[in-house]
């Protein structure tokens, strides 16, 4: 059985992306910029965001925050966004999610210029993945196919069952893993909340992707001898200590006994998001720049 080290692939492409930056530097280039809005002070947002920031630096890409009120106007963070969008040294830019209920999230993504939408999440870039263009795809969607690709899994003409229908993983992991080239080519059927018969879908599938939202979901009898699982799950379980474990949507230590191969929570996943935020980044630094054709 192997484990699907996501810190491992993900230091691989953190090097990558190091020594491209140094390549810049070296040419005496102007180096990727990514700017993140946060509105409010949620804990877990700002621990992403802080976590996203310090990748950010550990590879040479700069990046700026613009901390808003949490009663901040709509109009307000959409003129920050437009600002944004207008500046040459911005390259990036990533509106934290969740937003509070005044601001319409769909608005503040259509805002933001599709060629610096590194989360992927506009219209634009969504439509792209589902006509196969090039465009930003959402980052963990984007981490699990490198993850199969850097472990080496065969996905042609396998069954990948997806287990949520989130926009932000389920649904682009579903276009990606039925697009038509070498690393993808897989048979995709998409579980969600109304699916009948979920376990037995879930345990015909060669690849189970569980990004279903709770925890410890997936059991051992939900998962045919010799999957891949990828677990895209993350959450805090209280103990009665008062500390707490993390667990994904997968029951790992079961799961782990059947699967040929499994992505650790955490250590798995999570840890590629951020390193693919950064390759986005990366990849609209180059498109604005003409330096690459993508
Ligand atoms: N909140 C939770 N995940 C994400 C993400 O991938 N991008 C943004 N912008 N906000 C989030």
């Amino acid at each position: 059985m192997k484990i699907i080290d996501g810190k491992f692939y993900s230091e691989q492409i953190l090097s990558e992306l190091r020594a491209e930056v140094a390549g810049l530097i070296d040419r005496d280039l102007r180096v990727p910029h990514i700017a993140a809005i946060l509105v409010g002070s949620d804990g877990a947002s700002e621990t992403y965001i802080a976590n996203k920031e310090k990748k950010a630096r550990s590879v040479g890409i700069t990046s700026s925050l613009y901390r808003l009120p949490a009663n901040v106007s709509e109009k307000e963070l959409l003129d920050v966004i437009s600002f944004l969008n207008n500046d040459d040294e911005v390259d990036g830019i990533l509106v934290q999610l969740p937003l509070p209920a005044h601001i319409s999230a769909t608005r503040v993504i259509e805002t933001i210029l599709p060629s610096k939408d590194v989360d992927g999440f506009h219209p634009i870039n969504m439509g792209r993945l589902a006509l196969g263009q090039d465009g930003f795809v959402p980052a963990t969607p984007m981490g699990i196919m490198e993850l199969l690709r850097r472990a080496s899994i065969d996905t042609a003409g396998k069954h990948c069952v997806i287990l949520g229908r989130s926009n932000i993983v389920g649904t682009p992991a579903a276009l990606l893993m039925s697009r038509n080239n070498k690393y993808a080519n897989s048979t995709v059927t998409l579980c969600h909340s109304k699916t009948e018969n979920l376990a037995a879908i879930a345990s015909s599938a060669d690849i189970l992707i569980a990004a279903i939202g709770k925890p410890e979901f997936v059991t051992a009898s939900m998962i045919r001898e010799g999957a891949v699982v990828i677990d895209v799950g993350i959450h805090r379980l209280p103990l009665k200590d008062g500390n707490y474990r993390i667990v994904g949507d997968v029951k790992y230590d079961e799961a782990a006994t059947r699967t040929s191969a499994i992505t650790p929570v955490p250590g798995g996943v999570g840890v590629m998001t951020t390193t693919c935020l950064l390759q986005n980044v990366m990849k609209a630094y180059h498109l604005r720049n003409g330096a690459r054709p993508i």
